[in-house]
């Protein structure tokens, strides 16, 4: 407010040839900068201390089992990129509980996925449930669609999974369930919420009963948190700004202009899985910060990296399915060298 209020002085004080106030804005923008700045290292640093050592001991399914809740007859691209960009980021199995329509296409993109054509069926809740005790993390909505049969069983498994305290991710469609009724995640701390605008601006307004303050909005992700009990929220954007409803952090990780569908399904994918690493870790690895908001940060930048790698290469022809092929590459270069 304080800032804002000296821009409005700023064209009279300049037309009286008043230069202070001028001084003072721009110590005050690049100190905000050098401070953003030097956030971002540390928070790459805590993002490498999460990350579990590739060691020969270790069995099959330790480094991550995700599961993800989507895929019907019109979306089954969606679940795919999550659950593909879950095992490219490091998880050892990665499952797709879908309708029974998307199973077979799903299944034929990739040989590597565990596809349960469940979502659609009268026991959709209680198939989910008897995979829980062998998931880490849960990736919610992508391609999920609006169907209420499906919505119904989907709310069946958010509650299932709070119960077993398992971390989940909640994006897309899964988003629109959660704004119909914000219950369903209020107050669950292990909860991150992955918002583009629009989205955000509908949950805002379920749960705020305002609309959103669209001159303040790094406040308006940290109050959306904080009204739904301090769960993790990341609102998408030209700068993605993550908040716990005590910290807000800003990722701006050079990415690139395309807008292509699928990347956000990357970033769920990639989150479901830092998540798991995060909680794990503990925050003892996170110098005291919320192990959450270092996972949510990490599959930021990683898939602004993927993006800008791609986006050199393709240009305007880059699509989601090129960023995952930079995965790889994009990860060593921000967390391993
Ligand atoms: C959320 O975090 C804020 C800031 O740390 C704190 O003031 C508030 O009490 C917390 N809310 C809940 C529900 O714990």
């Amino acid at each position: 407010m304080v800032v804002l209020a000296c821009v409005g002085g700023l064209a009279a004080r300049a037309a009286l040839g008043f230069p202070a106030c001028r001084l003072v804005l721009e110590r005050a923008f690049s100190l905000h900068k050098a401070h953003s700045i030097k956030v971002m290292e540390n928070t790459f640093q805590l993002v490498r201390n999460i990350i579990p050592p590739l060691t020969t001991k270790k069995y099959k399914g330790q480094d991550g089992r995700i599961g993800v809740v989507g895929g019907c007859q019109e979306y089954t691209g969606a679940p795919y990129f999550a659950a593909i960009s879950a095992l490219k980021v490091g998880a050892d199995l990665s499952h797709v509980f879908c309708a029974k329509e998307a199973a077979p296409v799903i299944k034929s993109y990739s040989p590597e996925l565990i596809v349960h054509p469940v979502l659609d069926s009268p026991h959709a809740v209680r198939d989910v449930e008897a995979w829980l005790p062998r998931l880490h993390a849960l990736v919610v909505g992508p391609g999920l669609g609006r169907d209420d049969v499906l919505l119904e069983n989907v709310k069946g498994i958010l509650e299932a999974s709070k119960a077993r305290g398992i971390p989940v991710v909640i994006d897309a469609d899964g988003l629109w369930l959660i704004a119909q009724q914000p219950s369903l995640i209020q107050g669950y701390r292990k909860a991150v919420l992955t918002p583009n605008y629009v989205e955000f601006c509908r949950l805002y307004e379920a749960v705020l009963r305002d609309p959103m303050d669209s001159r303040d909005p790094d406040g308006a992700v940290l109050r959306l948190s904080q009204a739904l009990g301090n769960l993790t929220i990341i609102q998408k954007g030209e700068r993605d700004v993550i908040s716990d409803g005590d910290q807000v952090l800003v990722c701006s990780q050079e990415g690139s202009r395309r807008r292509c569908g699928g990347q956000g399904d990357l970033l769920s994918g990639s989150l479901g899985v830092l998540v798991h690493w995060a909680l794990l870790a503990g925050s003892e690895k996170t110098d005291g910060v919320n192990p959450l908001l270092v996972a949510a940060f990490g599959a930021c930048a990683l898939t602004r990296q993927s993006s800008s790698q791609a986006f050199q290469k393709y240009g305007r022809s880059m699509t989601t399915t090129d960023m995952i092929a930079e995965v790889g590459a994009a990860f060593r270069k921000l967390f391993e060298t």
